[in-house]
């Protein structure tokens, strides 16, 4: 008996060895990750006193060392209450909750808007992740009213969500960014809700797969479509340096999108579209060596010019959930990767002290160039996606 109790050890201990080797490096990040999120509660504590309490956090303007908010309507709406949710999740500090909770209290109204397509960025990433921790079942009422509102832009000659409503430079606009929103759709089909969103979800990605990227698995930012008759009209970009170019948080938006896609169909095509827009991100000549990317993989002047971190912590996070669905070894490269990215974005180059940044977490994202907007700043989907990244690798990783 004490043979095979000994035998057993040494097996198991043989099995954790070689578990070890196969993981990717990991040491320091579990201090790593305990350390950032202690510092995100204190740091959203300084954030929220800056925030009057009807409106939310947009970004911060260090020159005049003032916030700037936003109302409900704007597509990141979601993003602070769902970054105090993804806190609150981690420290269990409930000043931490009751600010989320009272953030949720001004958004839930906008369940029933439908002026573009932003709904599930900013109804999911907030009542999903709220009523995931606290099963308050308000929250999924609020969940289920977003995705039929979503669905209101649903074109069927083009099967696609519309993005944007029609304007002089397009008449129906739909933006890579838009794959996340199938998130809320999927979401509610699978939880009990009507099931033509998930199918809505389905058919325009499968759209999206067909017309919006190019050979060599970059996509394009703005698919413009004849609503009427369902063809595309032209081709364009909105926030990258070109219409041929490769806008980085558009890349990283397609990667997630597919990504969680898969997670959603088990549909392989969503499963290779994801691995081939990873493979171009990673092997891109212009990515630099903290995979922090330039905001336009194409952006002139590379590489005198901006980083975008939100488009690394949409990276990261994407691609800790690509690494859940593949081989070992392509797992390796996605999960040393996603935390190349997040040890970078935790560094003094890109994570802001405590009291500085407005109360943001991380530093240097980029909105829109082309607008001459959000260059260089804080915002608030960047330190969502972060935690996000931190909270995946905790629980998958470690
Ligand atoms: N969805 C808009 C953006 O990524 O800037």
């Amino acid at each position: 008996m004490r043979k095979l109790v000994v035998l057993l050890n040494l097996l198991m201990l043989n099995s954790a060895v070689l578990m070890a080797q196969d993981s990717p490096a990991k040491e320091g990040m579990s201090q790593l990750i305990d350390d950032q999120f202690k510092f995100a509660d204190q740091q959203y504590k300084v954030l929220s006193k800056n925030v009057p309490a009807d409106v939310m956090p947009q970004t911060y303007h260090a020159e005049k060392n003032k916030v700037q908010t936003s109302d409900t309507k704007w597509w990141c709406s979601g993003f602070y209450p769902g970054t105090l949710l993804y806190i609150y999740e981690y420290t269990k500090d409930p000043e931490i909750l009751a600010e989320a909770t009272a953030r949720l209290g001004i958004l839930e109204k906008e369940k029933h808007y439908t002026g573009n397509h932003d709904l599930g960025f900013m109804m999911y990433c907030s009542f999903g992740n709220a009523y995931r921790i606290t099963k308050n079942p308000a929250y999924k009422t609020t969940i289920d009213t977003a995705a039929a509102s979503l669905t209101t832009r649903y074109r069927p000659a083009a099967k696609v969500i519309q993005s944007w409503n029609a304007s002089k430079r397009w008449g129906g606009p739909v933006i890579i960014d838009n794959m996340m929103n199938l998130e809320l759709l999927s979401w509610v089909s699978d939880h009990g809700g009507d099931k033509k969103y998930k199918e809505v979800a389905i058919t325009h990605a499968n759209t999206t797969l067909k017309n919006h990227f190019r050979p060599d698995f970059s996509s394009y930012h703005v698919v413009d479509y004849d609503m009427k008759t369902g063809e595309v009209v032209k081709k364009q970009t909105a926030q990258g340096a070109a219409d041929e170019s490769a806008w980085s948080r558009g890349q990283s938006w397609g990667l997630y999108g597919y990504t969680m896609m898969y997670r959603f169909t088990k549909d392989k095509r969503y499963l290779d579209q994801a691995r081939n827009i990873a493979k171009f991100i990673l092997n891109h000549p212009n990515m630099p060596a903290d995979l922090v990317p330039y905001w336009d993989f194409n952006a002139p002047g590379i590489p005198n010019t901006y980083r975008d971190a939100s488009a690394a912590a949409v990276n990261a996070s994407a691609l800790l959930e690509l690494a859940q669905y593949v081989n070992k070894k392509e797992r390796k490269t996605y999960v040393t990767a996603a935390e190349k990215m997040i040890r970078s974005l935790a560094s003094d180059a890109y994570r802001a002290k405590l009291g500085e940044n407005g109360g943001f977490l991380l530093m240097h994202s980029v909105g829109s160039i082309p607008h001459k907007t959000e260059i260089d700043v804080p915002l608030t989907y960047a330190d969502y996606y972060f935690l996000e990244a931190l909270h995946r690798y905790k629980n998958w990783y470690l």
